[in-house]
């Protein structure tokens, strides 16, 4: 049987298509929307817009790169939930009209379960490009989600941890907004901290019970530090950008990393792995190694291309899904909130 798969991604910034066949990534195009980087975060309005715009082109190149013809399509997929919910009908609707026109299936995807399966892309470039096998966590951290997820089956996950406040994401894009760099800040601390000493500046970790991440603090106390070092000398952060964003990743990495270490002590599971946004970063990378030497874990990280936005993440979950016969009534609407855990 050869399955192939259009999968549409379109819940925030970046409108991306992807096509799939039996289990492997033919293509996967992704058109991030830099209008948003002059308003210093995403604009849902114009977020919509633009994803009108680059639907069909996106689409149209994504099955001429994998060379698949409309009609070979067995299924199309579409990201149903959580996320901007103008972005999310443009992606919806699109896909459930050429669902309908081809009289195929229709896939709904989760896109915090798609984040997760990102793992199972077979990959080459930057990822371990191993499979992870079940049971196994998943430290899921993205701009608007940070989770560990306990993954028994491709379809069966269940958060056992998540954060009561800021996601590990927006605390890279707000200290970046603080310390004055563009949106999404995140790759750029990433950058400047290559540079940075880690230990030179100390942030407290917040003392959250249980399973649950809190980054709320961290970011005030980031702003009160910054604030107060300036009013001393007005280019603190020029003179220190590299020392700043090594001592805020340092933090932020190591709040991660203390839950996760808890999670694998209190579940007995070693096979663990990283995924949405923030798992491109490249001090999390390192750590999730070192840490899995630490305390002998088996570790799994996406390639750079399956960690942020993609709709390659979203045809892998919709190819288990078209395997398990879970199709979608084309009544179907996107929903800018829902759990991971009710498909
Ligand atoms: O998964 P994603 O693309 O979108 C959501 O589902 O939210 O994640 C976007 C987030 C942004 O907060 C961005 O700053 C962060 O991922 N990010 C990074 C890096 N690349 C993207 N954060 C730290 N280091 C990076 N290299
Ligand atoms: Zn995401």
């Amino acid at each position: 049987m050869c399955v192939s798969i259009l999968a549409i991604e379109s819940s925030c910034d970046e409108t991306s298509a992807a096509v799939l066949r039996d289990g492997e990534i033919l293509s996967n195009f992704i058109a991030t929307q830099k209008i948003h980087e002059q308003y210093g975060g995403v604009v849902p309005e114009l977020a919509s817009r633009a994803h009108q715009q680059n639907i069909v082109p996106v689409v149209e190149m994504a099955l001429r790169e994998a060379g698949v013809v409309k009609s070979a399509l067995s299924a199309v997929a579409f990201t149903r939930s959580p996320g901007l919910i103008g972005s999310l009908l443009v992606g919806g609707c699109f896909a459930k009209s050429m669902a309908f026109g081809l009289s195929i299936p229709l896939i709904a995807v989760h896109h915090l379960q798609a984040h997760v399966l990102a793992n199972f892309i077979p990959s080459s470039a930057g990822g371990t490009g191993s499979k992870p096998s079940f049971p196994f966590l998943c430290l899921t951290v993205s701009g608007g989600h940070t989770q560990i997820v306990l993954c028994e089956d491709f379809l069966k996950m269940k958060i056992i941890g998540e954060t009561l406040d800021d996601a590990a994401g927006e605390a890279f894009d707000k200290t970046a907004k603080i310390l004055g760099l563009p949106y999404p800040g995140g790759p750029l601390i990433d950058k400047y901290a290559k540079e940075g000493n880690p230990q030179r500046f100390s942030f407290p970790e917040p003392q959250i019970p249980g399973l649950n991440f809190s980054f709320s603090g961290l970011k005030t106390a980031i702003l009160y530090f910054v604030q107060e070092q300036t009013k001393r000398d007005p280019e603190f952060f020029q003179k220190n950008l590299p020392d700043i964003c090594a001592s805020v990743q340092h933090r932020i990495i190591t709040i991660l990393m203390n839950k996760l270490i808890k999670a694998a002590g209190e579940t007995g599971i070693k096979e663990v792995c990283i995924a949405g946004g923030v798992s491109a970063n490249t001090g999390l990378r390192k750590a999730i190694a070192e840490y899995s030497e630490r305390y002998g874990w088996h570790y799994h990280i996406p390639e750079f291309q399956y960690c942020t936005d993609n709709a390659g993440m979203i045809a892998i979950t919709a190819y288990y899904k078209y395997l398990a016969g879970e199709f979608t009534d084309l009544s179907v609407s996107p929903s800018a909130r829902g759990s991971l855990e009710l498909r």
